[in-house]
């Protein structure tokens, strides 16, 4: 029961302690290095193909556009934060998706290309501090606790902080349906 108590008390500092603000987004290109095999569920192809992996384009088109229009907001809705908050990775975050890069910067003009639409880390989280192979391994083997790394192993709450009432499409979201639509799991997992 102690001991119990004390993993509890070690846990809570060490999740508070070792997360943010050390972990910055990489950008999807980065998971697709190690994630894009057939063998092993090639998930950044299934993500491709996924309508999360259009969700910038759709800013631009005119059904976007009218209901910018029917708000009220002048801009484009591709360089409206309104809007670009749920349909980009790392909005908000200094190392997320920027509305203005230095055209001359072409590693940021790559980077930022990389945080378009809702990549992975719009749902795992930003990826600094896990995206090495032998931390990715030691999460899977089970001796590193994916949270202190900053990795992110989405549930409902993940996906709510975009499939909500704020987003002028909003739709009705069950989470049980919604995942199996954007499934990509391990082959052995899958049904
Ligand atoms: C250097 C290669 C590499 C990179 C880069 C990488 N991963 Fe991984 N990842 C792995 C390996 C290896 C595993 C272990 C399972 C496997 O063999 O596929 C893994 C496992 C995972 C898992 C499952 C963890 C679990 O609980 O089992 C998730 C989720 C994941 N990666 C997401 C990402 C995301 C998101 C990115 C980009 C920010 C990323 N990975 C970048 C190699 C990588
Ligand atoms: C960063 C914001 C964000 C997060 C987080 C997010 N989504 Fe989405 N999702 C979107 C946007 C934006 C679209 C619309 C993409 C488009 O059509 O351009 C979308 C579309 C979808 C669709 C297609 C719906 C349709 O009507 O076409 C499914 C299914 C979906 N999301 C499931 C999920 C699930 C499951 C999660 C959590 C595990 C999740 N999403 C997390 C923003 C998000
Ligand atoms: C709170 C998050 C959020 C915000 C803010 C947001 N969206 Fe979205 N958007 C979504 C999600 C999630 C979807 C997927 C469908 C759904 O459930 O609405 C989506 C889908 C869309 C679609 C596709 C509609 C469809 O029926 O598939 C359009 C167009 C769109 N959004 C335009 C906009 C515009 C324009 C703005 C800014 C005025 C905006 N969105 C702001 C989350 C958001
Ligand atoms: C819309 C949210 C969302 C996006 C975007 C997303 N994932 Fe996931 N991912 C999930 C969910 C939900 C799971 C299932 C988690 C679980 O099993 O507990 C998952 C599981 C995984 C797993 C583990 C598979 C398994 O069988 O255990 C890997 C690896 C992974 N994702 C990699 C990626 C990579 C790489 C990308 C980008 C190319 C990506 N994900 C984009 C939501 C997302």
């Amino acid at each position: 029961m102690k001991l119990k108590l004390l993993l509890g008390i070690i846990t809570c500092f060490s999740l508070a302690t070792a997360q943010e603000p050390t972990t910055t987004y990489v950008g999807t290109k980065m998971c697709k290095m190690c994630h894009n095999k057939a063998k092993t569920g090639q998930q950044y192809t299934v993500w491709l193909e996924s309508s999360h992996a259009r969700a910038l384009a759709t800013l631009a088109t005119d059904a976007a556009k009218q209901i910018a229009v029917d708000r009220g907001i002048k801009t484009a809705p591709d360089k409206s934060p309104e809007c670009l908050q749920c349909h980009v990775t790392g909005w908000g975050d200094p190392s997320g998706y920027q509305l203005t890069v230095d055209p001359n910067d072409r590693r940021a003009m790559a980077k930022n290309a990389a945080l378009e639409n809702v990549g992975c880390e719009a749902c795992h989280g930003a990826g600094s501090e896990y995206k090495g192979k032998k931390v990715m391994e030691a999460i899977t083997a089970g001796t590193i606790d994916p949270a202190t790394v900053g990795l992110v192993l989405p549930d409902e709450a993940t996906c709510k902080k975009c499939h909500n009432e704020n987003s002028p499409t909003d739709k009705e979201f069950v989470f049980e349906e919604a995942v199996k639509l954007i499934a990509h799991p391990y082959p052995e997992k899958a049904q």
